[in-house]
């Protein structure tokens, strides 16, 4: 059995119940671009909301973390892996969570309490040392040799603000050297490999920290580095997640892993995250933009490295080891199956479209850094190279730093800040040449469109979020997430509330504001950032508010009558509805 099973199997049988995996796109938290942990998505519980599961639950968790992308390529960073959580939602606290940590290392992975040791909080001015967790600790047969108590490492956070508390993490001993008797945190042979958090505090912006309504525990096992160990293997890339991968890549390369570690290090890590963010229910594509421009840089970044590797470049190298991975991961993913194909169109249009100039860029970056007088790639030359040949500035600076070179970013992203300016304003003035092309019923079906969206919230939930549309004068099309299909019973009720409001023939009133301005008074948008600092907001009565350049119907008896045609999945937890006027 895998250590996923093992994980739920174990503490299902301590009366937690399972929730499935969030997606890797935060579904209603705007402030994280992806779920960097298992707790991400239960936020909202760890600060008292109650959980329909109950309080006590476990899963494994896909979690993205981007911001070291350098560091990527050494044998056990990741920037997609899998985090193994069980949690108390005031329910038990640290003896419990403490003795089933301990019980689920020694008896269910069987690994000897001699290789194990502990931190435990050392205290602050606020919150004193944890002797409760030492004690449970002693009691379970840690000596006292192997409890090592710190104040830095051992309180834990997602970010600046939030449910935090102080924490106990678990060491094993990752070595045949002979294991010391005294625990030193700081031996990289000690290898952390589980966090249990006590979360029962928020801290605040300004700094204060307060108690949550209830004591919580938050764990987090990473299972990569988990498998690894337990496997006895010093290379995530050699342990069975990731064997069969490397031996692909070397197997389409025609090259060794070994020496060319790094590269297929970054080519399989980069394509597994690739799968899963384009896999995600929130139909994330390459973009220059938030997750799209995450996307776009890992796939660029591998196929940059499959080039170094000589693999054949309109070979369909992606496609292959796209493939292996979802046959890994769909057995615990619905997603990856149901999205298969849209995974692998992206990963072969970026392919497409960066095979165009990757090579081309790379000999005028041979031309720029041979005639450099002062080892500085200057702001112009890195903006024509992600201008002209597509190149993300992370990856000129790759490129640079293999030469010890050193890239001007600063200046490189003060020139990409003016020249997206000067391009919004070149859009925003087609935008409005598009706008006077709107036909009238065009025009119509862009108001029915709110009318949709406010509808579906009040019908389906509130949880209902446009996540696309599309207008021609024959038909609409909205995009939503959702994750059922509709009852006919939804679809009739949705269909009546629109053609209600139509009826009724409210106003639709337009308002200049600024952008924060429009957040604030809570009117909707699907893309904020796309928007300029002054946006309209279109209000139809009480109903709906929302973000948008129009061009809108002066009252809703305008319209006509609304018929929905079909109703079917766009996506992963994204459901589609056409619709006509007549
Ligand atoms: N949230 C804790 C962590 O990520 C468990 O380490």
């Amino acid at each position: 059995m895998n250590l996923k099973d093992l994980y739920i199997n174990f503490f299902v049988s301590k009366g937690h119940k399972q929730i499935p995996s969030a997606p890797v796109v935060p579904e209603n938290d705007p402030s994280v671009l992806f779920n960097t942990a298992g707790m991400q998505p239960l936020i909202p519980y760890l600060m008292g909301k109650s959980h329909p599961y109950g309080t006590r639950l476990c899963d494994y968790q896909k979690c993205i973390r981007t911001n070291d992308l350098d560091v990527i390529g050494d044998t056990y960073h990741h920037t997609f892996f899998e985090m193994l959580g069980n949690w108390s939602l005031g329910d038990y606290f640290k003896k419990e969570a403490i003795t089933w940590s301990f019980e689920f290392l020694t008896q269910v992975l069987n690994i000897p309490v001699e290789r194990l040791a502990v931190t435990v909080f050392a205290g602050n001015n606020t919150i004193p040392k944890d002797e409760e967790a030492i004690e449970i600790w002693k009691s379970l047969g840690i000596s006292e040799d192997r409890i090592c108590p710190t104040t830095d490492d051992n309180f834990w956070i997602a970010g600046e603000t939030g449910p935090c508390g102080p924490d106990t993490e678990m060491f094993y001993f990752r070595s045949n050297d002979e294991i010391p008797t005294k625990f030193d945190p700081e031996d990289e042979r000690w290898v952390e490999i589980w966090n249990d958090v006590f979360m029962q505090y928020y801290k605040h912006e300004d700094g204060s920290v307060t108690e949550l309504p209830k004591k919580n525990v938050d764990t987090g096992m990473g299972l990569e580095r988990v498998v690894a160990v337990l496997e006895g293997v010093n290379d995530n890339y050699e342990s069975s997640v990731w064997k069969d991968i490397i031996e692909l890549i070397e197997k389409i390369s025609n090259k060794p892993y070994e020496g060319n570690e790094k590269s297929m290090r970054i080519i399989a890590d980069h394509i597994r995250t690739a799968v899963f963010i384009s896999a995600d229910p929130a139909g994330i594509k390459p973009s220059n933009t938030d997750q799209g421009y995450i996307l776009r840089r890992l796939i660029r970044r591998a196929i940059r490295h499959a080039f170094q590797l000589e693999i054949n470049k309109d070979s369909n190298w992606e496609e292959e080891i796209a493939i292996a991975i979802m046959d890994k991961y769909k057995k615990y993913y619905s997603e990856i199956e149901a999205n298969r194909e849209i995974v692998l169109e992206v990963l072969r249009n970026e392919k497409i479209k960066f095979n165009r100039t990757l090579e081309k860029g790379l000999r005028e970056f041979e031309k720029i850094t041979n005639n450099l007088s002062d080892n500085i790639l200057n702001k112009d030359l890195a903006f024509k190279l992600y201008d002209t040949y597509g190149f993300p500035i992370e990856l000129t600076e790759e490129l640079a730093k293999e030469r010890n070179i050193t890239v001007d970013t600063e200046g490189f992203k003060q020139k990409f800040k003016e020249h997206q300016e000067k391009s919004r304003t070149a859009s925003a003035g087609k935008f409005k040449g598009g706008l006077a092309g709107n036909s009238e019923i065009e025009t119509k079906y862009h108001t029915a469109t709110h009318l949709l969206n406010a509808a579906l919230k009040q019908v389906v939930g509130p949880d209902v979020h446009q996540k696309g549309s599309n207008i021609t004068s024959e038909r609409m099309r909205f995009d939503f997430s959702c994750d059922h299909k509709l009852t006919d019973e939804e679809k009739l009720q949705t269909e009546q509330l629109v053609n209600k409001w139509i009826s009724e023939g409210i106003d639709v009133i337009s308002t200049e504001m600024s952008k924060e301005e429009a957040i604030k008074s809570g009117a909707e948008c699907m893309f904020i950032e796309k928007y300029p600092d002054m946006v309209t907001v279109y209000s139809i009565g009480e109903i709906s508010k929302e973000l948008c350049g129009g061009p809108h119907v002066k009252n809703t008896s305008e319209i006509g009558s609304f018929k929905i045609k079909k109703e079917e999945a766009s996506s992963a937890g994204v459901r589609r509805i056409k619709a006509v006027i007549e």
